[in-house]
């Protein structure tokens, strides 16, 4: 049996770190990808000499040409651009939608039965951007952000009540970043809800902590941003669709009336496995809850129509 194939596109912290993870750990094979002459391929070399001594049999390497990702099973997407002095967001916004239409593109045309995992920035507007470059069902176009999000609140959560990590479990919703939607009813340490825990003001906290998560290790780090957990949250979800373990992990998919919502990507709870999105794991939400997440959407949405009025 030959093993999986997984591409990753844009080979830096990211990226690099992404294929490190799905190697080492002996998932797949894996290609890496960067618009820049010998960076993948020094990074894939480098990472392939690390194989003996951390012991698997993955091949890694690196290209600039999309002839050798032919016949991936996913195909990562971190390749975009930072956001630079004197760049608006909306610069930033039709640079990276330049770079994902174009990488998609070619990853797909070389690779059409694969999923795809978006993690370039801003990461709802890029799924838009994939999912109309590629073409594939909605199944298998799929946007990281939530894993890391709710990997973020865990952290915090479990540093607040000095419990593991492993015993908490956090559930969020909603655009990435400070449009999310932690839904603290619905998060637990042990089974026990958080609002049983923890008083408002310090649930409130920890949101808005998780929020700013990816501006706070942005300003201690000053130039770049967070890989190592966004990076591990995309291995997971790499790691759910290989291995078919139809994991509930929150992903940004594109709704098709679920959550009240048509035709945008958001997050969401889905069940991940062999065939990308299974289902959406539709939940209540309180009145509440639902304004926070309509207000996430109106935010995700607003970014799209911008997209739509850019030109291509
Ligand atoms: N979704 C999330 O939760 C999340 C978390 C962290 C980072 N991100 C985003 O992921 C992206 C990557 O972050 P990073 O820290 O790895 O950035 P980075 O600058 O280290 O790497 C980006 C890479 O993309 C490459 N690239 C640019 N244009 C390309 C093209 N046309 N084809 C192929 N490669 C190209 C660059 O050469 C570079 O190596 C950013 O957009 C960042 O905002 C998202």
């Amino acid at each position: 049996m030959s093993r999986n194939k997984v591409t990753v596109v844009g080979a830096g912290n990211v990226g690099a770190t992404t294929a490190q993870r799905i190697a080492e750990a002996g998932l797949a094979d894996v290609v890496l990808v960067d618009i820049v002459e010998g960076l993948p391929q020094g990074k894939g070399l480098d990472l392939a000499e690390a194989a003996p001594v951390v012991g698997h049999d993955a091949r890694i390497s690196g290209t600039n040409d999309y002839a050798d990702t032919a016949g991936s099973d996913i195909v990562v997407v971190t390749s975009g651009l930072a956001r630079q002095p004197g760049m608006s967001r909306d610069d930033l916004l039709a640079k990276n939608a330049g770079i994902v239409r174009s990488v998609v593109k070619q990853a797909v045309a070389v690779s059409p039965d694969c999923i795809l995992i978006v993690v370039t920035n801003p990461l709802d507007a890029m799924c838009h951007v994939a999912y109309d470059a590629a073409g594939l069902p909605r199944e298998r176009v799929l946007g990281m952000a939530g894993v890391l999000d709710s990997a973020r609140f865990r952290t915090f959560i479990a540093w607040e009540l000095g419990v593991s990590v492993e015993d908490t479990h956090a559930f969020v919703l909603g655009g990435h970043g400070d449009t999310m939607v932690p839904l603290p009813r619905y998060s637990t340490v042990a089974g026990v809800p958080l609002t049983d825990l923890l008083p408002a003001d310090r649930i409130q906290a920890l949101v808005e902590r998780t929020a700013n998560g990816g501006a706070e290790v942005v300003a201690l780090l000053k130039t770049g941003s967070a890989y190592y957990a966004p990076a591990a949250s995309t291995f997971e979800m790499v790691d759910a669709i290989l291995r078919d373990r139809k994991r509930v992990l929150p992903c940004a998919v594109r709704l098709e009336g679920e959550f009240g919502t048509e035709g945008l990507f958001v997050g969401v709870p889905v069940v991940l496995g062999r065939a990308g999105l299974e289902r959406v794991f539709e939940i209540e939400l309180t009145a509440a809850e639902r304004e926070a997440f309509e207000r996430s959407t109106a935010s995700v949405r607003e970014l799209v129509d911008k997209l739509a009025a850019m030109p291509v």
